[in-house]
């Protein structure tokens, strides 16, 4: 049985794209019988760019509902807040003493967030040694993770080899990334990658209004309602095949072409469609935010049974360097 480990940040509420991309596909392996699977909220990480309480708390919630309303049993899968196990940071300083500083200095996320972001702290540059302790503290075998991800797995290889080798154990087993070439990028209201830092994001747990609201400030181009239109470079019409039954995305594009049919047309068949899909997602996320007991005790539950897979790895990290 394989252990399967992947974590995602609650660095704010989760959209379509991250639904798509990354929850469903995580929350697929964990109800594989398969897989041993570990899903965790990578809230730590967050802490490189939220510094609000109220929004860590606020993201948390959310981020956890979001998950369990879209279909994860805590039951079948171990899921947990990475800061309540707090092994993780301790396993974090142990194992930057074993990555060479040149390596996260040339991490691809490191350069390009530096560029872009005004709070370039040391934690953003720390980033990948938080995650390689996510990996190891937990034995994972596979990561799944998006493309962008794929060097902060093989940092974490590389920082694991290092220390097994110098420490002549065999302390940690080595993961591997898993990269699912299908997942596509979902696009967001701009048509640019769907993204929280981009402000493009559709939120499908968000009440009606508000997505509508979302759904209609989608950017097309300016055609006149009467126009025939091209539905392949669309936004609205990409959004809609990963949502529609294809015999409904067959009739939009039908329409398109004809003419006759604006982009509001679409946009509402669109919104329809989501509420549609996500109907049971939503009324549970709504029940998980009205009710977040619920949500503490499934990660209460994940930390319980996580915690001795922690503590037996720091155990070995301790007795390998002598403390
Ligand atoms: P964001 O860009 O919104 O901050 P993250 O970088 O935190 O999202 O990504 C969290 C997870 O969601 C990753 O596994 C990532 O691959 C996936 N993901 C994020 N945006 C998209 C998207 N537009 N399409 C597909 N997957 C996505
Ligand atoms: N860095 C990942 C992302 O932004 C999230 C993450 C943190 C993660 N720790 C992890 C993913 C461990 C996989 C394994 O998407």
């Amino acid at each position: 049985m394989a252990r399967i480990l992947t974590g995602i940040q609650s660095s704010g509420r989760q959209h379509l794209g991250n639904i798509l991309g990354a929850i469903k596909p995580a929350i697929a392996l964990a109800n594989d019988p398969s897989n041993d699977a570990y899903l965790f909220i990578a809230d730590l990480h967050s802490l490189t760019s939220v510094k609000d309480p109220i929004a860590r708390k606020e993201n948390l919630l959310a981020t956890a509902a979001a998950w369990l309303a879209c279909g994860l049993d805590p039951d079948k899968a171990v899921f947990y807040a990475q800061s309540h196990l707090p092994e993780c940071t301790e396993l974090t300083w142990y194992l930057n003493c074993y990555t060479p500083f040149p390596m996260l200095a040339n991490a691809h996320s490191f350069k390009d967030k530096s560029d872009r972001l005004a709070d370039v702290n040391a934690g953003l540059f720390d980033y990948p040694v938080l995650m390689a302790s996510d990996i190891l503290l937990y034995d994972a075998d596979v990561v799944p993770v998006g493309k962008d991800q794929r060097q902060h797995v093989e940092m974490t290889r590389d920082i694991a080899e290092a220390f097994n080798r110098q420490t002549a154990t065999e302390t940690f087993v080595i993961p591997e990334a898993r990269i699912d070439e299908a997942v596509m990028t979902i696009p967001g209201t701009d048509g640019q990658k769907m993204s929280k830092s981009y402000g493009n994001v559709i939120d499908i747990f968000l009440p009606e209004k508000a997505l509508k609201k979302q759904i209609m400030s989608i950017v097309t181009d300016s055609k006149a309602l009467e126009d025939p239109k091209d539905p392949n470079t669309c936004n609205v019409v990409q959004l809609y095949r990963l949502v529609a039954h294809p015999d409904q995305v067959v009739e939009m594009e039908a329409h398109y072409r004809a003419g006759g049919y604006g982009y509001g047309h679409a946009k509402t068949a669109l919104f329809e469609v989501l509420l549609t899909a996500f109907e049971d997602e939503r009324k549970r996320f709504d029940a998980y935010v009205e009710n977040p007991q619920a949500v503490y005790q499934a990660l209460a539950l994940g930390a319980e049974k996580a915690r001795p897979i922690a503590q037996a790895t720091l155990g070995r990290v301790r007795a390998a360097l002598g403390f």
